[in-house]
């Protein structure tokens, strides 16, 4: 028997091809909104609580107000309700939470008096890139394109969309964006390197998604004494990074191992991000986050 494929929209459950939004909803003509994406393990959803607190602030940042029965924890409860419901309670998934500022006449202002949001929940069967993650895989540099609020999880994700492309084209899993003569992150990935010895990244600020799993990872760096130093790598300094990885919701801690087709370091996962690999890897298993 096929699993089912229920998604909820707007506090009902509908099969994925049965859902409707009108087309005048302002995530279809503005991509006025914000999502979240989470990692489930075995029906349970990992790092809740951070999430939660991003989708808080992204709806805070572009001033989405919430119907009142409505909170990011309601939202993980359905997450884990369409988890229930279409069989994925065994192995991995992901959620995928989407509320945009409603449906109205189109108006670059807000709508006045303020429409409901639309609130689109569903989860997706995920099989975790097993086999990149121990070999290692290829990024490319491209400009990063974006608006100012890169901190901000909106929809609006052309920029990221015509990276990821250019990416995929060249063969490479991720883009690495560069503003300013400084890596920010990847299209869907934040950049982690080692320069002259030193574990780098971008520090949060307006130019970087703050990713969950970068601030996991952070937490757990910590508790093995390694150090992380929030600093930009420059691109003048890429030829000296001998290790290089990204982080993501469904990369988990991935190896770049080629840059621009030129190998970084020996070509190989360098051992910090191993050793970071295997403690993200234990703290997904354990659902400690
Ligand atoms: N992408 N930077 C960008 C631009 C992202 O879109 C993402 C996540 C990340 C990593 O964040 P996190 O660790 O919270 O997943 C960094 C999601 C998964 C996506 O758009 O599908």
């Amino acid at each position: 028997m096929k699993a089912k494929d229920l998604v909820y929209l707007n506090g009902e459950f509908y099969p994925r091809s049965e859902a409707r939004i009108s087309v005048e909803d302002r995530a279809f003509v503005f991509g006025d909104g914000v999502y979240e994406v989470l990692r489930a393990i075995n029906g349970r959803l990992f790092a809740t609580r951070f999430h939660n607190d991003r989708l808080r602030r992204s709806l805070d940042g572009i001033q989405i107000s919430l119907e009142e029965s409505d909170s990011p924890e309601r939202f993980a409860e359905i997450g884990a309700e369409l988890l229930r419901e279409n069989d994925l309670m065994q192995g991995e998934a992901t959620v995928y939470m989407q509320v945009s500022r409603g449906v109205a006449p189109r108006l670059h202002n807000f709508p006045s008096p303020p429409v409901p949001p639309t609130v689109y929940i569903s989860v997706t069967r995920f099989k975790p890139y097993t086999d990149l993650a121990q070999t290692g895989t290829s990024a490319i540099s491209h400009p990063d394109l974006r608006w100012g609020r890169c901190d901000l999880k909106t929809l609006n994700l052309l920029p990221n969309v015509l990276a990821a492309q250019k990416a995929k084209e060249r063969g490479a899993y991720e883009a690495m964006l560069i503003r300013d003569g400084v890596v920010t992150e990847g299209a869907k990935t934040n950049f982690f390197g080692v320069v002259d010895g030193s574990l780098r990244t971008h520090p949060c600020d307006n130019h970087i998604l703050p990713g969950i799993t970068r601030s996991v990872l952070r937490g757990l760096a910590d508790d093995l004494d390694i150090s992380l130093e929030e600093t930009p790598i420059k691109v003048s300094e890429l030829s000296r990074v001998t290790e290089l990885f990204v982080t993501g919701t469904t990369a988990d801690v991935m190896p770049i191992v080629e840059l621009d087709d030129r190998p970084v370091g020996n070509g190989k996962p360098g051992e910090l991000t191993r050793r970071l690999q295997k403690v993200l890897g234990e703290s997904l298993a354990s659902g400690s986050a």
